[in-house]
This record gives structure tokens, sequence and C-alpha cells, in this order.
């Protein structure tokens, strides 16, 4: 018995061994980075699957990570699921939509650099909830102490937001050869960091019921929305790493600590918006570039007509069947 256990544990290494060998090559492995693999859905890991680290195929030193600290695949699945949605959800009505080719991760614009912080926060949430939850190997809950108020008592079980920080910083590490290209990288992962970090929030108990002479507190993220919608605001004011006041690299954690920054100019993206549908005329008119748009009637049900019964405290409705329009670019 012991012996084929041996045997399975030996030929399962070789094999491991061999693929490594046959897809990794140096140049591989420097010039993709990890985005392109977490924000693919080619390899969408159902929660049965075998082997939930598959999809870093490539990055033989985040799959080592990913495989080697129990509950760290899953809080990775988390948080690809997580940044997919929350790129497609806040970017739904305009130009780019999170949509992406493979030129997007060669060069640092303006959307990569977005996709590069939004993962690095996506992970980072995880893995400290996954933390709260007792899911990741060798992280518990938040024992920081916070600043002390003679009203407040930290205890209670915290995001642990600083393990989760080194587990992702770690994960996300940028090793490309072109040093401007990984610098801005670099510092997208911190702005991502800094943002989860910006919303961790005090929420306190009183343990002695109505008497609140003294508070129980602890720290949690709020909801990964928040973040995502923080970042996006980012996206939107990140600025131009060949503008004068950046040219030395420097000054940039000191003074751009929570700016975006990116090399490359984007396009302006219209030749994707054709057949997509705005959410008012007025984003019709930079949704659709120049083409203009098309608008069709619908009907919509609602409810109308809310009518208030003393009797039972109950509301009733009518549904109505408004007629609306919906707009489409052309
Ligand atoms: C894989 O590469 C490592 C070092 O790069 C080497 O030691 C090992 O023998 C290789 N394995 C195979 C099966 O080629
Ligand atoms: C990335 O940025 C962090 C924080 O600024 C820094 O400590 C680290 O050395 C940088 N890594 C690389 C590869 O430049
Ligand atoms: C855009 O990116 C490429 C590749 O990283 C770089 O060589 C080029 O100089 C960049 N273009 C501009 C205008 O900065
Ligand atoms: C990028 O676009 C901005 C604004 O349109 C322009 O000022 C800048 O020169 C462009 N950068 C490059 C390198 O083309
Ligand atoms: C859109 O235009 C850009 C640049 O003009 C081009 O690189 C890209 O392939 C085009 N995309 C589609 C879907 O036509
Ligand atoms: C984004 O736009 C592209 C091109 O118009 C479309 O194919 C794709 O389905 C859109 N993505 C989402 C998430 O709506």
């Amino acid at each position: 018995m012991i012996k084929v256990l041996l045997f399975v544990l030996v030929f399962n290494y070789t094999i491991s061994d061999t693929i490594t060998n046959r897809t990794i090559t140096p140049k591989h492995v420097k010039k993709r980075i990890l985005i392109s693999a977490l924000f693919s859905k080619k390899f969408f890991i159902t929660e049965k699957s075998k082997d939930n680290c598959r999809w870093l195929r490539g990055f033989q030193y985040q799959k080592q990570q990913c495989q080697r600290r129990k509950g760290f695949a899953e809080v990775l699945n988390t948080a690809r699921k997580l940044a997919i949605s929350e790129c497609e959800e806040q970017f739904r009505y305009y130009r780019w939509n999170c949509s992406y080719h493979k030129d997007m991760f060669k060069k640092a614009y303006r959307e990569t650099v977005f996709m590069q912080s939004l993962a690095t926060a996506a992970i980072m949430f995880s893995a400290a909830k996954a933390c709260t939850d007792g899911k990741l190997q060798k992280c518990h809950c938040s024992d920081e102490v916070p600043p002390k108020r003679p009203d407040m008592k930290w205890g209670g079980c915290g995001d642990n937001t600083k393990k989760a920080k080194h587990i992702t910083r770690r994960f996300m590490q940028v090793t490309h050869p072109n040093t401007k290209f990984r610098d801005v990288l670099n510092h997208s992962i911190e702005v991502g960091i800094k943002t989860v970090i910006e919303n961790e929030k005090a929420h306190c108990y009183c343990p002695g019921g109505n008497t609140c002479a003294i508070k129980l507190c602890w720290k949690r993220i709020q909801p990964f929305v928040n973040i995502a919608q923080k970042l996006q605001y980012r996206y939107h004011s990140a600025i131009d790493v060949n503008s004068k006041n950046l040219r030395r690299k420097s000054s940039w954690k000191k003074q751009h600590a929570d700016r975006l920054l990116y090399v490359n100019n984007s396009t302006d993206f219209c030749n994707l918006t054709a057949g997509r549908r705005c959410s008012s005329k007025d984003n019709c008119a930079t949704l659709c570039c120049t083409r203009g748009y098309r608008e069709q009637k619908v009907v919509v049900p609602r409810r109308c007509h809310a009518k208030y019964h003393d009797c039972c405290y109950k509301v009733t409705y009518d549904i109505c069947h408004n007629e609306e329009y919906v707009y489409y670019c052309k």
C-alpha cells in the first residue's frame, strides 16, 4: 500500500515537472502578465474541478503559491469572478466595456493598469474574507489593535488586511523586462491595495446591552462594489506617466500613491460600440461616437396605483404596462 502511494506521489511529481518544463520558456514567463490569465474566461473553474490552479499555466511562481496554501485556489477563484463581474458592471455604459484583446496586456494602457489594480484588490479582498472565515491556511482574524479610544475595546473577528496584503503582493509580483511597464504595473498593485485599506470600516457593538459604556469593535472591509467604484474613479483620473511631473519614479509613491499611472494612450474604442445599449440619450452621445443611435419602443410592466389598506397595514399595487424607449448605438 505504502509502495503504491509512494509511486503515485513520485509519478505525479515527475509529470507536473515535465509539463512545467514544456510549457514555460523564460520568454513566456516574463512577457505575459498575470492579468491576462486572471481576466480570461477560458479556464473558468467549476467548484469540482480537479486542478483549481490550472488557469495559472505558464506562471510557475504563482501556481506554486496557488497549490501550496490550502484554500488559496478558492480565494483566487472568487477573486477572478469578482474582478470580471465588477469590471463589466462598472463599465457597462462606457466605450470600453472591459472586453480585451491580447495587445492590451502588452502595453500599459489606462485599461491595463486599471485591470491590474482591480485584480489586486479582488485578491486582497477575497483573501482577507477567507482569513476571517477560517478558510485560508495559516491566516486567521485580525488581532490588530487600532488607536486606543477609552470607549472602545477592540476584539471580535476583524478582516486581516495586513496578512492579505502580504499574500497579494507576493502573488501579483511583476517581472517584466521593460522597466517602465513593470514599474507602472507595480504601482497599480499598490493603488489596488491602498483602495482596499481605504474601504475598511470599524464595526462595533455594545456587549453591555443598552448601556453602551464600552463598545466592542473590529474592522471589516466594505463590500467589493465600493472598492470597484473607487477604482473606476481612479481609472478616469489616471495620469500619463510621460508627463513632466512624473519623470522621476522616486516621487510616484509619495505624490501619486492614489493615482493610477499609464504609459500608452489607448484608442477611442469607437469600433467596439456598434449595437451597444446606452443608458440614456445623453449616454448615447458619447457611447456611439459619431454614428448616432436608434430607439426602440418596449413595453415594461411596472407596479402602479399603490393602495394602502388601513385595516391590515398592507399595500397593494396594480401592474401597468408602460411604454418606454431603449437606445442602441448604430
Ligand atoms: C525541468 O527543469 C529543471 C530545471 O530547470 C531540471 O532540473 C529538470 O531536470 C527538468 N525536467 C525535465 C523532465 O526535463
Ligand atoms: C514594487 O513596488 C513596491 C512598493 O513601492 C516595492 O517595494 C517593490 O520593490 C516594487 N517591485 C518591483 C519589482 O519593482
Ligand atoms: C507604447 O508602448 C510601447 C511598448 O511598451 C513603447 O515602446 C512605446 O514607446 C509606447 N508609446 C508611447 C507613445 O509611449
Ligand atoms: C497621449 O494623448 C495625450 C492627449 O491626447 C497627448 O497630449 C499626448 O501627447 C499623447 N501621448 C503620446 C505619447 O502620444
Ligand atoms: C479597433 O481599432 C483598433 C485600432 O484602430 C484595432 O487595433 C482593433 O483591432 C479594432 N477592433 C475591432 C474589433 O475591430
Ligand atoms: C462589450 O462589447 C463587446 C463589443 O461590442 C461585446 O461583444 C461584449 O459582449 C460586451 N461585453 C459585455 C460584458 O457586455
